[in-house]
């Protein structure tokens, strides 16, 4: 039998970053330990907050370096309230993401049956979508500045970035993703247009320019207000997203409170050439009110190893993972504390391993 072999670099972060990525690691091993023929190896970095009040730095200036000998990166999550958060998170997360070209962040936002969804007539069968957010430019590319700070005259700038390039790689890779995934064979382009004249005028001119290579993946376009909207009326409608950095941001946010709230919502920041390691992260924070206590929801962290599994196995039964995390929702013993179960966040974990094991 031929080894599959990974070297997974580890930050774990701050906060519950520690306690839910000892449980996605958990996850990958159990996997490793079930097909017989994957191993995975791993590297721990203490980069986040804390390093950041040893050293002054985030992560070691070669970090990015270092990290490229990887073939992934699972990171827990960064923040701390004794550090601005524009500092832990452009030192680190947003570091990592543009230095890597990670140029697409995939956010799953499925409802498993026995998570709580917050709107009453809508079930696992009416939210299933895909949103793809741009993650190295756009809104977030960094550029901009400050002029005659402290003076009654001061202005701040900040500027959009859209390249074509970029732009062109995210809406194929949303086209592609339409296609793979067979639902409605659609892609709905989340724009703001009317207002934004320049940038998002020309994201939708890209958008119509790709989807004529995929004649059979029908296309809609809807201003990203609309598109909260029906996020919360009609979820059913939707297949896969594409939306800016700052959009993606804001209604995945929205997508993971339909899915259960932040303890179920995963994401992957990816290099689609391959040619640097992807990053998979959930999409929580550090949580600084819960940490140290073993009461954090591992599942969005257990998805996000999944996810990881697909970009560098490409096998189809890690779908037996969201079954394993299913069953033990089901069963309704083994939750934690934002599930109104009394588990704590490892017991979790060891349960949906033990799922795993029984299912695979
Ligand atoms: P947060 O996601 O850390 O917490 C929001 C609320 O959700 C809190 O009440 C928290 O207890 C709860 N929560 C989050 N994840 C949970 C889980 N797995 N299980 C159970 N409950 C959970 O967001 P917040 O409070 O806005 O930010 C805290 C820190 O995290 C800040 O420093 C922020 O900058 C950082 N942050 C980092 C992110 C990342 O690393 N990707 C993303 C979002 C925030
Ligand atoms: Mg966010």
């Amino acid at each position: 039998m031929i080894m599959k072999k990974f070297k997974i670099a580890v930050i774990p972060g701050d906060g519950i970053g520690n306690e839910v990525t000892a449980e996605g690691v958990k996850v990958l091993n159990t996997y490793a330990e079930i097909k017989g023929n994957v191993e995975f190896s791993y590297e721990y970095f203490p980069w986040g907050c804390e390093y950041y009040l040893k050293t002054g730095k985030m992560m070691d200036d070669d970090g990015l370096k270092t990290l490229e000998a990887f073939d992934a990166i699972l990171l827990g999550a960064v923040g701390d309230p004794s550090v601005p958060d524009h500092i832990s998170l452009h030192g680190l997360l947003i570091n990592i993401r543009q230095g890597f070209n990670q140029s697409i962040n995939l956010r799953p936002i499925k409802l498993l049956q026995g998570a709580p969804c917050p709107l009453k007539d809508k079930g696992p069968q009416d939210i299933d979508f895909t949103v793809i957010r741009e993650n190295v430019e756009g809104e977030y590319a960094g550029v901009g500045g400050f002029r005659f700070p402290g003076r009654p005259e001061e202005v701040a700038l900040q500027t959009s970035v859209f390249s074509r390039k970029n732009t062109e790689k995210v809406m194929d890779y949303a086209f592609k993703l339409a296609r793979k995934r067979k639902k409605f064979n659609k892609v709905t382009n989340v724009t703001k247009s009317n207002a934004l004249n320049y940038s998002m005028v020309f994201w939708d001119k890209i958008f119509e320019e790709i989807a004529t290579n995929y004649k059979d993946i029908k296309t809609e376009t809807t201003h990203v207000d609309a598109v909260s909207m029906y996020f919360i009326q009609k979820p059913e409608v939707y297949d896969v997203l594409v939306a800016s950095n700052l959009f993606g941001d804001i209604i995945t946010d929205l997508g993971a409170a339909l899915q259960g709230g932040l303890g179920f919502a995963a994401s992957a920041n990816l290099n689609l050439e391959k040619e640097y390691p992807s990053m998979f992260e959930p999409v929580h924070g550090s949580a600084p009110d819960i940490k140290g206590k073993q009461l954090a929801n591992p599942i969005a962290m257990i998805w996000t190893a999944k996810m990881l599994l697909d970009f560098l196995l490409e096998e189809d039964d890690t779908e037996m993972i969201i079954d394993a995390i299913t069953a033990v929702l089901q069963e309704e013993k083994t939750l934690t504390p934002d599930l109104k179960g009394k588990a704590k966040t490892h017991e979790v974990g060891d349960a949906i391993c033990g799922k795993l094991k029984e299912i695979m």
